[in-house]
């Protein structure tokens, strides 16, 4: 978009207010010289994170600083996110108790946006039931955030602006990282995979990539910048590419980006076990940069319920890409996400699902209860599972699993590992915390000049989570 477009100083508006008589001059820094505050809440995924990254971009151009707490902001955004109805419930709870904030101070802005404003029922129902929403807007249209504030500072209405889909990809936004060391990177919007249970596709939209030029000059700002580690975002990081029609894929993009000097890892989320290619295999084998953690999330390990969830996979193909993988890179992490209660899953695909758990031994999964999402597929499918059921399931997997991951763990006890220091634990704040390259969490006494670095670390102790270590002189 055209930075020039956007007002950098000044945002003047006609402030909404309880009586609707008083106008205010929002200015940047405000007439006390302090400069005006947002907060950003973000519900959701790594997507969500980075795109609220975007929005901060967006403000601290327009001359806001970030506020300590929610208390003291002059515009809150909700970022929000669709994927469960737990996630769409504490985004209404949250948009409730902000009445009451707003009554009282009528000149804070309130914003809702991301995956649960696209939908255009949920857009609707936010502007009747909680008038004292100021703005609404979707994914697809990110980029007029400025625009949108503007508009919606000088309106008494709410402001809504969905867009049905995503035009082409906008370039050059602004993006204000918070850490220093670490940092998301798109490299592709949306998802064509239409998996039954799923919301995505319809909040995303359809897959595009962004050029690879594009690509590789944010990777080289950011490691002159400092940063150490990059991870490629996109819902199927594999189908990277195929939009372009110009024969670049994803490996090839991890080929071009290990060529990056300085840049210190290469990490990428989230990977479609359908399109995980033993050549994509090899290249992350003779890569120096790209991490050995392949997240290949499986959902179930039944073949009946993989086919009602359209993953277009079979359980006996998925095992044959945990072996390929194995065979070229033994020390790899593998790591997943499963449901549990999908419609009509019976005992026998729940027990497939604990069988395919204890063949893989994943180091970690993530297991969700099925949510029925309206609009998809699995919503409107026979033999929707009780909820008491479902829990029980996920307790019995998520049992099995911990015992894995601390056996898995337990096999790393004495062993030095190679660790990117990204700080000091919140905990304890002489104790530094980092991962390693299967993306393991290790906490470590040291020192603050490590931050930032790539260090040996030998294990001393291990749990389910994570490690513990001392440095090892390098
Ligand atoms: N219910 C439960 N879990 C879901 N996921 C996606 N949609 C649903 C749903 N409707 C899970 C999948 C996905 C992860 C990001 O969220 O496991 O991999
Ligand atoms: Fe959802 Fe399936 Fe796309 Fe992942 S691949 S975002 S689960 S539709």
């Amino acid at each position: 978009m055209d930075k020039t477009e956007i007002n950098k100083k000044r945002i003047s508006s006609h402030k909404n207010t309880a009586s609707g008589a008083a106008e205010q001059s929002l200015e940047c820094p405000d007439a006390s010289g302090d400069s005006r505050k947002f907060y950003i809440q973000t519900f959701g995924c790594q997507m969500n994170v980075h795109d609220s990254e975007i929005l901060a971009g967006f403000l601290e151009d327009l001359g806001f600083q970030e506020a300590a707490g929610v208390e003291e902001t002059d515009i809150l955004i909700l970022n929000t996110c669709a994927i469960r109805q737990k996630a769409e419930e504490k985004v209404f709870g949250m948009i409730g108790k902000l009445k009451k904030m707003k009554r009282e101070n009528p000149q804070l802005i309130i914003g809702v946006c991301g995956c649960m404003a696209q939908q255009e029922g949920t857009a609707k129902r936010i502007k009747s039931r909680h008038p004292h929403v100021d703005l609404i807007f979707g994914t697809h249209n990110l980029h007029r955030f400025p625009h949108l504030l503007k508009e919606a500072e000088e309106s008494r209405e709410t402001v809504l602006d969905i867009w049905p889909e995503g035009k082409e990809v906008v370039e050059g936004l602004p993006i204000s990282r918070k850490e220093g060391i670490k940092a998301w990177v798109t490299i592709t919007y949306g998802c064509n995979n239409f998996c039954s249970y799923c919301v995505v596709p319809y909040v995303r939209g359809r897959e595009q990539s962004r050029e690879m030029s594009n690509i590789v000059k944010e990777v080289k700002d950011l490691v002159l910048k400092g940063y150490k580690e990059v991870t490629l975002l996109g819902q199927n990081v594999n189908s990277y590419g195929k939009d372009l029609d110009n024969g670049i894929t994803f490996a090839r993009l991890l080929e071009k980006l290990e060529g990056i000097e300085g840049l210190g890892r290469i990490r990428y989320m989230t990977s479609h076990p359908r399109d995980f290619t033993r050549e994509l295999t090899r290249v992350i084998y003779h890569s120096e940069k790209v991490c050995e953690h392949f997240h290949l999330p499986i959902q179930s390990g039944s073949n009946n319920i993989l086919k009602k969830m359209n993953r277009s996979y079979t359980r006996e193909h998925y095992l044959e890409v945990v072996s390929f993988i194995r065979e070229l890179i033994p020390e790899a992490s593998i790591t997943t996400d499963f449901i549990v209660g999908f419609p009509g899953e019976t005992h026998e695909d729940f027990l497939d699902t604990l069988d395919i758990l204890e063949r893989v031994r994943f180091d970690t999964s993530y297991s969700f209860i099925y949510s029925p999402r309206k609009g998809t597929m699995a919503a409107d499918m026979p033999g929707q599972i009780p909820l008491k059921e479902k829990k029980e399931r996920l307790n019995w997997l998520n049992e099995i699993q911990n015992s894995i991951s601390r056996e898995i763990n337990e096999t790393l006890r004495g062993k030095s590992v190679e660790v990117l220091v990204e700080g000091f634990s919140r905990e304890k704040p002489s104790v530094l915390t980092g991962r390693t390259r299967t993306n393991k969490l290790v906490n470590f006494p040291g020192k603050e000049e490590m931050i930032g670095k790539i260090i040996p670390v030998k294990i001393i102790d291990v749990k389910t989570w994570s490690l513990n270590g001392e440095v090892l002189e390098a």
